[in-house]
């Protein structure tokens, strides 16, 4: 592994989620929508997800979280140069929500949203890291933050039941000497109907195609990033794959022949909170001691587009 060691590294220095205070319990869902805890649970392994209220929005979440990462980085909000809003609710059409974020902090770092569904984080991961690497900027804030609850269809058992509001985030900088910062992203259109969101909502999705859609790519990814670096699985602490369903996850690890013990999971007290999901996930594995100094993480996306990306990071 030493061979692999990078002159442009970078590090992940902070990290910090945020989830808005209400909690709804599969038992508190609307009678209408004819499920049942039981069903939520077997299926999909969610037991509760939490709700922004009406006036709280997006940038709202992701400045909560983002100001968490700045100090575990014991880093004020003026030393950030940019801030990158994984997203699919942004607050408005425009400005960005990283624009909103940025006013919050009260900092002065450039701006920009980007959206990738699911796949969100990881890809605007591998875009900080990149800018980084060449020079163009040192510390770089990237937030996924969701509240899909505004875009759902709260009649709609398919989907209804699946996904929570929240906000991860985390602070990048340069790091020389850390593992050099692989990711791989991917994108097929052709998949574009089989998760779907007009931009005034409501979701709609082929979850069984989905499902099937999602085993095959974590697998995929992680066949390829132990291949392209010449790890073995051995080498990698912990796996934090996005949380959509606790039976998606458990598949996957049985197709990749590796234990669940390798693999992060939260998705039953959070749901799915798209671009937030791997964020949260990650500061909780930090917090929890999952994921320690010098461990070598993957993170892997995948989502609506259908779009993919797999980020390996060095815990600094
Ligand atoms: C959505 C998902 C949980 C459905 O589970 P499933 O085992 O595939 O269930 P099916 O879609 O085959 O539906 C089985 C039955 O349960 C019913 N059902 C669906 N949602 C239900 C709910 N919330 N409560 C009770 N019954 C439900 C269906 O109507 C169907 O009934 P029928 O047999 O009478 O037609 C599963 O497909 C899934 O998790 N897919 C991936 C979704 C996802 O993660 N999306 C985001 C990715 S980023």
């Amino acid at each position: 592994m030493r061979s692999n060691r990078d002159h442009n590294g970078v590090g992940i220095t902070g990290t910090g989620f945020y989830v808005p205070p209400f909690v709804l319990t599969n038992f508190d869902l609307p009678e209408a929508l004819e499920t049942s805890d039981e069903w939520i649970r077997q299926r999909t392994g969610i037991r509760q997800r939490y709700i922004a209220d009406e006036s709280t929005n997006t940038s709202e979440l992701a400045a909560i979280a983002a100001t968490k990462a700045l100090k575990q980085a014991r880093l004020s909000p003026k030393e950030v140069d940019l801030i990158i809003v994984a997203t699919s609710t942004p607050d408005n059409a425009f400005p960005s929500t990283a624009a909103l974020v940025q006013q919050k902090l009260a900092c002065h770092a450039a701006a920009f949203d980007l959206s990738a569904a699911c796949s969100g984080f990881v890809y605007a991961l591998s875009v900080g890291s990149q800018l980084i690497r060449s020079g163009a900027y040192k510390t770089v804030l990237v937030i996924g933050a969701d509240v899909f609850s505004k875009i759902l269809n709260w009649n709609d058992r398919n989907t209804a039941v699946l996904f929570g509001d929240g906000a991860g985030a985390v602070v990048l900088q340069s790091l020389p000497g850390s593992f050099p910062c692989y990711s791989l992203l991917g994108a097929d259109g052709s998949g574009s109907e089989l998760l779907k969101s007009p931009v005034t909502g409501p979701v709609t999705m082929n979850g069984r195609e989905v499902f099937k859609f999602g085993v095959r790519i974590f697998e995929a990814l992680l066949r390829k990033v132990l291949d392209d670096l010449s790890l073995s699985i051995d080498d990698i602490a912990l796996i934090i794959p996005h949380q959509a369903n606790i039976r998606m996850i458990e598949k996957a690890a049985e197709s990749a022949n590796i234990s669940l013990d390798k693999v992060f999971v939260n998705v039953e007290k959070y749901g799915n909170t798209s671009a937030a999901s791997i964020p949260i996930a990650l500061a909780e594995a930090i917090e929890q001691n999952r994921a320690r100094s010098g461990d070598i993480v993957v993170l892997i996306g995948f989502g609506a587009g259908l779009t993919w990306g797999v980020q390996v990071i060095q815990v600094a």
